[in-house]
């Protein structure tokens, strides 16, 4: 069957509809030859243990020759492999060793900016007309010698960096080792495309692109107010040309393979997000949002943590859920690299770890969209509180240290406490394979420290438990192949406003599926019938390793999933 034909309309079965996506983050996924440092031949070691999860697709993160001044997102040859990590002996070695188990490979593409020491960027200072001077965005201060803008950078600090060789400014929304490239120069749109079909003709399944949605810049690139430093995200979120841009990308390149594409797109909305992924317009195929991220942010921005509350989640869920309903496709997701671990984040890292990771994984896998698994998270892996803030590695988290606590003489303490729940390191911190030193992670000195709770947090004990987090998203991700509604039904929320229950149906065709979580630590009242009517519910999975005998309550953190026709 071609189609699945629910109310709204017949929907195209797709491939990367149904898949379930799982991200390496390399540098901490598995290290082989025990300098510390997470590599290919690590990945290639535990092919066999993400076959056995049953995920489709691995979404890479950077691999290619870098400084590693923001980890691999700082690119300094598209073409080749970074030297810690490997050769691209060992990259088409893991790319056919994944081919062979059925796994598909989309890489990561990271393209709004390159690395300072990338050989295009070398040339565009030293050569300002040559072939590569318009490559970047070069900027004169003003007269009075200001800067151009007074755009802050994602990374701390202002968007500028002097160039002596240039005798000009270039702009950097990330790093000032992250220089941003300049998407109006046609030649630099041909140069990715080209590298970008380096990599498909090679083999890869698709692209994960970082930051898409910031390469088009509005013209004159003008200032937020006239405060010193201010967001300039109005003048490069969904910029003027970005449409434009990916559909030329599309053409050139995407169209011309069978493949995956997902956007990262910072600051995107619904709207945007539907002109970026409607199947007509020719663009994307799914993005990755941000807007639940931001539940537990104040008006501050990220590191202004506020508590969140349930209904909040559930309406910022809801609105992409119904917002992409009919046109385009969401991406799933609670955590990645650059993000908390979700179990610390929105379940509950204590007691009621196992269940509060179960329903979370439940959520993500039975909402409507792509799921996408962070390494770990499978595990239940938890954030890391380390006590000193040279245990951090992360440039955000260390520029932003050195800003509050240097700069502005900021409370030390109260700076590392934002870092420890919010830092990007939280994510970073080595996958726990084992309870041997250094969670079986490398025979070396990790780049950064292990999670202490490796002894009871690990894959090995988890393959040998079957109530573990490991073999429940095992269930969820075969329950996903076994039942197409999970990918094809449409989706209803019920009980918005409730305060502990996160519970929505799945109707497709004659099938409903009612799906309900407790997020909370106590029982909560519930009473399947008043939903099912006398309609016969069948239980279909429920995250607690025994049947709840107590119809009428769902025990702390319980998620059950109940089909009824
Ligand atoms: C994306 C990446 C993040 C990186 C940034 C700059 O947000 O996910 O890790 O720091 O882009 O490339």
């Amino acid at each position: 069957m071609n189609t699945y034909s629910n109310s709204e309309a017949s929907v195209k079965r797709e491939f990367w509809k149904e898949a379930v996506v799982y991200q390496i983050y390399p540098r901490s996924f598995k290290d082989s030859d025990g300098d510390g440092v997470g590599d290919i031949q690590g990945i290639i070691e535990k092919l066999d243990y993400l076959k056995e999860l049953g995920v489709d697709v691995i979404w890479l993160s950077p691999v290619y020759k870098s400084p590693n001044d923001d980890n691999g997102y700082d690119i300094s040859d598209y073409e080749d492999i970074m030297d810690e990590f490997g050769t691209m002996h060992d990259w088409e070695q893991l790319l056919a060793g994944l081919h062979e188990r059925g796994i598909k490979l989309m890489m990561d593409l990271v393209v709004n900016h390159t690395s300072d020491e990338h050989p295009w960027f070398i040339e565009s200072k030293n050569n300002p007309d040559g072939e590569y001077g318009d490559y970047y965005i070069w900027r004169d201060a003003h007269s009075d010698g200001s800067l151009p803008n007074n755009w802050e950078s994602f990374f701390s600090g202002n968007v500028w960096e002097y160039s002596e060789e240039r005798g000009q400014y270039y702009l950097h929304l990330f790093s000032k080792k992250q220089p941003d490239l300049n998407w109006e120069n046609p030649k630099v749109r041909q140069a990715v495309y080209k590298m970008m079909k380096f990599w498909l003709d090679k083999g890869v399944d698709g692209f994960r692109m970082d930051v898409i949605n910031l390469i088009s810049k509005v013209e004159g690139l003008p200032s937020n107010g006239t405060e010193e430093i201010a967001d300039g995200s109005m003048y490069y979120v969904d910029g003027p040309r970005i449409h434009e841009f990916l559909r030329e990308m599309n053409e050139e390149v995407l169209s011309n393979y069978d493949m995956m594409t997902v956007g990262e797109m910072p600051g995107v909305t619904v709207e945007e997000a539907k002109k970026y992924t409607a199947e007509e317009r020719k663009e994307l195929q799914m993005i990755f949002q941000f807007e639940h991220m931001r539940v537990d942010a104040g008006e501050g921005g990220k590191w202004d943590i506020v508590p969140w509350t349930l209904p909040q989640l559930k309406e910022v869920m809801h609105k992409w859920q119904i917002g992409l309903a009919d046109k385009g496709w969401n991406s799933l997701y609670l955590n990645n690299h650059d993000q908390p671990r979700m179990v610390s984040r929105f379940g509950h890292d204590g007691e009621y770890r196992i269940p509060s990771a179960k329903l979370l994984g439940t959520l993500l896998h039975t909402l409507k969209g792509t799921p996408y698994i962070y390494q770990g998270e499978e595990l239940g892996m938890t954030n890391v509180a380390f006590d000193t803030i040279d245990q951090y590695k992360d440039i955000e988290s260390l520029n932003m240290y050195v800003e509050r606590v240097t700069e502005k003489k900021a409370d030390p303490d109260q700076v590392l406490s934002m870092i420890q729940r919010r830092g990007r390191d939280n994510a970073r911190t080595p996958v726990q394979w084992d309870a041997t030193e250094n969670a079986g992670f490398t025979n070396g000195t990790p780049w950064i420290g292990v999670n202490p709770n490796y002894t009871q947090i690990n894959a090995e004990q988890q393959l040998d438990d079957a109530d573990s987090v490991f073999r429940y998203y095992q269930k969820l991700i075969a329950l996903r192949k076994q039942y197409p509604i999970l990918t094809y039904g449409d989706y209803e929320l019920l009980l918005p406003d409730h305060e502990q229950l996160y519970m929505y149906t799945r109707t497709l065709g004659e099938d409903t599926w009612l799906i309900v979580h407790n997020f909370s630590t106590e029982p909560t009242d519930f009473d399947l019938s008043s939903y099912t009517g006398d309609q016969q519910a069948t239980l279909i999975l429920s995250n607690y390793p025994e049947e709840n005998a107590d119809l009428a309550h769902l025990r702390p953190y319980e998620s059950k999933i109940y089909a009824y026709n």
